[in-house]
C-alpha cells in the first residue's frame, strides 16, 4: 500500500495530481506531436502515412471525422482547418450517431478517427461500418498499437505520451497539434494554400510550444478567478470560428470534474436560447482571441454585460478594448487564428482543474466518468 502510494507520488512528477502534471506537459508534449514531422524554415511537412495515400487525399472529395467526448473536438478544430485550408468538404460526426443511422459513406471518401485511447466502442464500429462501404480510414490516435489504429488502412499517432486523468488535456492538444499538420499537408499537395501563407503558418506552429508555456504561467492568476466562481452552479462559454469548439472543450472540462452544470455554444447563437439563462450570477467564459470574429464577439460581450452576466473573457495580449467590458481577462500570447486552439484551450483547463480542486472533487477520477468507454 505505501510502495503503491510512493510510487504514484512518483508517477504525478511533484504534481498533486495526474491532470495538472499533463497540463503543465503540454508545451513538450506538442512538440513531441510535431517532432521529425515539420520543418518549417524549409516549408517542409513529413507524415509518410499521408504521402502514401498521397493520391487519395488529394482527390478526397469529402472527409467525415467520427469521434466522441473530446476528442470529437478536436474533430470539429479540424474540420475549420481542413476546410480553410485544403478546401475538401468536412463533416464532424458523433462515431455513435454515425454508427446507427445509415450515412451516406462513398468510396472516394475518408474517413478520419480520432481517439486518445483507441479503443473507444462506438468510434471503432463507426470505422468499421465506413471500412464496410469502402471509404478509406485513417486513425489519430494516442496509444499505439490500439484496437483504433489497428483497424485504419493508415494513421498518425499523437506522441502525447501516457495520459492517466480522466478529463483529456493534453491528448487534446495533440490531436489538435496533428490535424494541423494533416490540413498543412494535405493543403500543400493540392495547392490550395499560397506556399509563404503556408510558411508562415508552419513558422506560427513551431512557436505553439513556447507560446503554451507562457499562457501556463497564467496559473495563479487563474487560481484567483477560480475561487471567485467556485461555487457557481451554472457556467456559459462561448467562442466563435476556430475558438467556437475550444468554448465546448472548455464546457465539458468544467462538467467533467468539477459537476457544475456548464454549456458551451458558439456565441452569436447564444441569442437563440442561453441568453435567457444569463442573470447577476451566471458567468460567462468567452473566448475574444484577436480573429476574423474579433468585432463580432466584441458585440456578444456587450450582450452578456447588458445584461449583468459576469465575463471572464480570453483574450490576445494587448488589448485594450475587452478589458473595459470584462469582469476579468486573462490575456494569452497571439499566434494564427488557426492555431488559437492550442493556447485559449490552457486557461480553460486550469479553470476547471482549480474550481474542481477547490470543490474537493476527485479531479483526475471524476465520479460515472470513465477514462476509455469500451463498452456501449
Ligand atoms: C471518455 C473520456 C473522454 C474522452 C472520450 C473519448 O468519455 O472520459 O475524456 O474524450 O471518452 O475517448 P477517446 O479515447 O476515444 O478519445
Amino acid at each position: 500500500q505505501k510502495l503503491e502510494l510512493e510510487l504514484e507520488a512518483i508517477e504525478k512528477g511533484g504534481y498533486p495530481h495526474f491532470m495538472l502534471k499533463e497540463i503543465f506537459e503540454q508545451p513538450r508534449s506538442i512538440m513531441d506531436s510535431m517532432r521529425g514531422r515539420l520543418v518549417a524554415e524549409n516549408t517542409q511537412l513529413t507524415m509518410s502515412s499521408i504521402r502514401e495515400y498521397a493520391t487519395r487525399f488529394k482527390n478526397a472529395e469529402r472527409i467525415l471525422i467520427v469521434a466522441c467526448g473530446t476528442s470529437w473536438h478536436a474533430g470539429l478544430v479540424a474540420e475549420y482547418m481542413i476546410e480553410e485550408f485544403a478546401r475538401i468538404p468536412v463533416e464532424v460526426e458523433y462515431a455513435s450517431e454515425f454508427r446507427y443511422r445509415n450515412p451516406v459513406i462513398r468510396e472516394g471518401d475518408i474517413v478520419i478517427a480520432i481517439s486518445q485511447s483507441g479503443e473507444t466502442a462506438d468510434t471503432l464500429a463507426a470505422l468499421e461500418l465506413a471500412k464496410a462501404k469502402g471509404a478509406m480510414i485513417f486513425g489519430v490516435c494516442n496509444v499505439v498499437g490500439s484496437s483504433i489504429a489497428r483497424a485504419t488502412d493508415a494513421g498518425a499517432y499523437t506522441h502525447a505520451g501516457p495520459e492517466i486523468g480522466v478529463a483529456s488535456t493534453k491528448a487534446f492538444t495533440a490531436q489538435v497539434t496533428v490535424l494541423s499538420l494533416m490540413a498543412m499537408m494535405i493543403a500543400e499537395m493540392r495547392g490550395t494554400m499560397e506556399l509563404t501563407a503556408l510558411r508562415t503558418l508552419m513558422l506560427e506552429m513551431e512557436k505553439i510550444p513556447a507560446k503554451v508555456e507562457q499562457a501556463l504561467l497564467l496559473d495563479k492568476e487563474i487560481q484567483a478567478i477560480s475561487e471567485i466562481f467556485k461555487d457557481a452552479s451554472n457556467f456559459i462559454y462561448l467562442g466563435r470560428g476556430f475558438n467556437f469548439p475550444v468554448a465546448l472543450e472548455g464546457a465539458l472540462k468544467l462538467k467533467e470534474i468539477s459537476y457544475i452544470h456548464a454549456e458551451g455554444y458558439p456565441a452569436a447563437e447564444m441569442k437563440h436560447g442561453p441568453i435567457a439563462l444569463i442573470d447577476e450570477n451566471m458567468p460567462v467564459v468567452v473566448i475574444a482571441t484577436k480573429d476574423s470574429s474579433y468585432e463580432k464577439i466584441v458585440s456578444n460581450i456587450q450582450e452578456v454585460r447588458a445584461r449583468k452576466g459576469r465575463v471572464i473573457a480570453i483574450v490576445t495580449e494587448g488589448d485594450t478594448v475587452i478589458p473595459q467590458m470584462a469582469e476579468f481577462v486573462i490575456e494569452v500570447p497571439n499566434t494564427h487564428e488557426a492555431l488559437m486552439p492550442l493556447i485559449s484551450v490552457i486557461p480553460l483547463q486550469l479553470l476547471s482543474y482549480h474550481i474542481a480542486v477547490m470543490r474537493g472533487c476527485n479531479v483526475d477520477q471524476p465520479r460515472n466518468l470513465a477514462k476509455s468507454v469500451t463498452v456501449e
